[in-house]
């Protein structure tokens, strides 16, 4: 049997049939067990921060794990110790911040949901606010918070008190008061195709939580670590949150999530509330330390922000009659697409020997790793004009936009 008949019947099926079967990375590349070698430009879903087998990060994963891998959370070590103050540092949160560490982004989530019922400041809040079309994660609470309905109905009843609003200010205005204990959202939405808030929207969120006693919590799974072109998004609009939930690129392709809490927000959870088993072992902690480590030495923050422009003005130059237009912030772009044909696309891309992401029927999600530079922009451009090609003269579209 091949290993995808293998796959067939040995897996649960949550999931759609893999794209291929993969046994090797290096830099941007990935190579599958029949020796097809693709660039990739999705990184894991925004996770593969240095790529693959980076030198340094491979090199402290082993070093920790052949010194002490996992310990319980009855001891810690200097390396969650030392992620937890860097952290801290890179997102503002400062000396009154607290950092607890979980396995994903979704356990996050889940741990800032907890986070949100125990802000009762000034009488008791019942209401948690998130908005429309956006994703936080497939566990229970965090399926709450996602606001696709047709996910969650499957697993009604979810986690209570959680309303879904339209992303606009206005909704913002309408829906805030003191009833409210908590308003999560992603300062990009990434699953929903890469989706920016409208302009000024973060701002005013932080007012009126401010006013009214709010958290504001702001899911940074996808967009932290530097892929927006800034250590956080939220740093575009210069504000900071009430709390942040972080996982994917922090750790760079070893499981790890985080809630980092600012000012006295870290001071709602008491001891014996929340824990995890796994949570903050040393070696995902040595792991991410060292990825960060990596990120801040050799500035992967500013290359995430100039690639990011660097690569949408080749996706517009392209000049295809599909590409409508190009969303999102540095290294996390969508493209919107003229006819609904992202499948497609996105599977003469893998034709092309390119991982790229249809996130929704007509939006093409990219989230390369962080250290992409000429050559690999180059590639793509070559591979990206296949994929549009092959997918414009299949007839199956109309070009006389
Ligand atoms: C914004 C956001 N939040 C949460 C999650 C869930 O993270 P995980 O898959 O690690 O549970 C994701 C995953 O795509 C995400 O994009």
């Amino acid at each position: 049997m091949t290993w995808h008949e293998r796959y067939g019947v040995a897996m649960m099926k949550t999931l759609a049939p893999p794209l291929a079967v993969l046994v090797r990375g290096e830099g941007c590349y990935v190579w599958d067990d029949q020796g097809n070698k693709y660039l990739d430009f999705l990184a894991g879903i925004a996770v593969n921060s240095l790529g693959h087998a980076h030198p340094d990060m491979v090199a402290a994963a082993q070093k920790q794990i052949g010194t002490l891998a996992h310990i319980s959370n009855y001891f810690a070590s200097p390396s969650q110790i030392e992620l937890a103050e860097r952290l801290k540092r890179l997102t503002g949160a400062g000396d009154a911040g607290r950092v607890y560490f979980c396995n994903s982004g979704a356990e996050a989530n889940e741990a800032a949901f907890k986070l949100a019922r125990l802000n009762t400041a000034g009488g008791r809040r019942t209401r948690i606010l998130a908005l429309n079309d956006s994703f936080h994660g497939r566990t229970m609470g965090a399926l709450a918070l996602t606001g696709k309905p047709l996910m969650r109905a499957p697993f009604e009843p979810v986690p209570g008190g959680v309303e879904h609003i339209e992303t606009t200010i206005a909704a913002l205005e309408r829906e805030l008061d003191d009833t409210v204990a908590a308003l999560f959202l992603e300062p990009v939405k990434g699953e929903a195709g890469v989706i920016d808030l409208p302009d000024g929207y973060l701002k005013r969120a932080r007012e009126l939580c401010t006013e009214h006693g709010v958290l504001l919590i702001i899911d940074e799974v996808q967009t932290g670590a530097g892929r927006t072109g800034a250590w956080f998004a939220y740093e575009h609009d210069g504000i900071v949150p009430d709390a942040a939930t972080l996982a994917k690129g922090i750790g760079g392709g070893v499981p790890i999530g985080a809630l980092v809490t600012f000012g006295a927000t870290s001071d709602l959870f008491s001891r014996g509330q929340h824990g995890s088993t796994f949570g903050g072992n040393p070696f995902v902690t040595a792991t991410a330390n060292a990825v960060l480590g990596v990120i801040e030495r050799d500035d992967l923050v500013g290359n995430a922000a100039r690639r990011g422009e660097q690569l949408r003005e080749i996706i517009l130059g392209i000049g295809s009659p599909l590409i409508e237009e190009v969303r999102g912030r540095g290294l996390l772009l969508g493209i919107g697409l003229t006819e609904p044909v992202a499948l497609k696309l996105a599977a003469a891309a893998h034709k092309a020997g390119l991982i790229v992401n249809a996130a929704n029927e007509s939006s093409i999600r990219m989230a390369p790793p962080l250290i992409v530079g000429d050559a690999e922009l180059a590639d793509f451009e070559e591979r990206f004009r296949a994929a549009l090609e092959a997918v414009t003269s299949s007839g199956l579209v109309s070009t006389n936009r």
